[in-house]
């Protein structure tokens, strides 16, 4: 999926930091994981990554990418009649889900173009086909789910393949603050189910990784001590629940039905907004995380156009842990851009300088 501040393509970067400081797993958290795209390579070179973040969408994804050993066997209920057991792979669950006959629900109703039952909202996110499908499987999900022929982690499996699937239809420029006012091809496109493969520890060591929905504090108080932390904050004012409601709606369900707002159909989200993307509150928030920490060693990834002046983060991150031991590594990326250059716009260009702040812990 994309995801502002996604790190995938950060992830060589990270790990040869990772090399060069000498630190070769042991246990790990990463408490912005997002899309769990750090916590998944980081489980993948050998740490117990213990992953978390406010969005239950990135939940979905954790547990998906991270908790998951292996894929589980959805050996409940879910394809055979009620009371004969028996085991059904993911993939077969998957063709199942995409079979069933489609039924228009909440997401037909507010965010496809015609609604349901004349009641037109005019959001064009998705195709009254697809709209109606993503109903369809969610629906399903949580029956299984309320019925227990499904577990947490099988249920969370599901929620972030659908996530995935309504992402790849959905009728936007890659996040969900707008929609295109005409469809875009991929949009037209029917729903497919597509498997995620979870990740296999490579050694004993890297079991017992997990997933968290909450803040990053809440998450380093329940873990304790840690060998690495590896922190990941929104960089700028952009509130994560409002530019993916859509998948935050996929991932919290809709019982009982959320009060839409606005033009674009946004969820409430007073819990999801982040100090860190507030000018006053960012340093605030970043002591307040190394406060808590127990860790070895602290990397933090920080965007050089984020609202933490360094100075803030170095004077923050030397009075946390070995003042000596501070360094910056740093490497230049292409952006991720769903929008254009324009005159409010502090920068121009493709090119972004991504930095990695070191501390090693007192
Ligand atoms: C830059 S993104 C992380 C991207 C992630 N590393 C990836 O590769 O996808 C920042 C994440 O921090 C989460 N977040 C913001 N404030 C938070 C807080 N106080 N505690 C936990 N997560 C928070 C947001 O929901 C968002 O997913």
């Amino acid at each position: 999926m994309r995801y502002i501040g996604n790190k995938t393509k950060l992830v060589p970067f990270l790990l040869q930091t990772l090399e060069e400081l000498g630190l070769q797993g042991g246990v790990a958290c990463d408490p912005f994981a997002g899309t769990a795209s750090v916590g998944r390579a980081l489980k993948s070179a050998g740490w117990r990554v213990h992953c978390g973040d406010l969005m239950a969408a990135s939940y979905a994804y954790q547990v998906a990418r991270v908790e998951l050993d292996r894929t589980p066997g959805y050996s409940g209920t879910v394809l055979g009649s009620a009371g004969s057991r028996r085991s059904n792979s993911y993939s077969a669950v998957l063709r199942v889900l995409e079979g069933l006959p489609r039924e228009p629900g909440f997401v037909a109703e507010h965010y496809t173009p015609h609604g349901v039952d004349g009641q037109k909202h005019g959001r064009m996110y998705f195709t009254a086909e697809n709209g109606a499908a993503i109903d369809t499987v969610r629906e399903r999900i949580s029956a299984w789910s309320l019925s227990g022929a499904i577990d947490r982690r099988e249920e969370q499996l599901l929620i972030a393949t659908l996530i995935q699937a309504a992402d790849r239809v959905a009728n936007t420029t890659g996040v969900y603050a707008s929609f295109v006012k005409s469809w875009q091809p991929n949009a037209t496109r029917p729903l497919r189910l597509r498997p995620i493969r979870p990740t296999v520890p490579p050694t004993l060591s890297a079991v017992g990784s997990s997933a968290y929905r909450g803040g990053a504090e809440g998450l380093l108080r329940a873990i304790g001590t840690v060998d690495l932390l590896y922190l990941d904050p929104p960089y700028n004012e952009r509130q994560y629940p409002g530019y993916y409601h859509l998948p935050e709606l996929l991932a919290q369900g809709w019982r009982p039905p959320p009060e839409l707002r606005g033009k674009t159909g946004l969820i409430p989200d007073d819990d999801l907004r982040s100090d860190w993307c507030r000018r006053g509150r960012c340093e605030e928030a970043l002591r307040s995380v190394l406060d808590v920490a127990d860790a070895g060693h602290v990397l933090l990834s920080y965007n050089d156009e984020g609202l933490l002046p360094e100075e803030k983060i170095e004077s923050a991150l030397r009075e946390s842990g070995d003042p000596d031991s501070y360094r910056v590594f740093t490497r230049g990326y292409r952006r991720y851009r769903s929008d254009s250059d324009g005159p409010n716009r502090r920068y121009s260009g493709n090119a972004v300088r991504e930095r990695v702040y070191y501390v090693r812990g007192k």
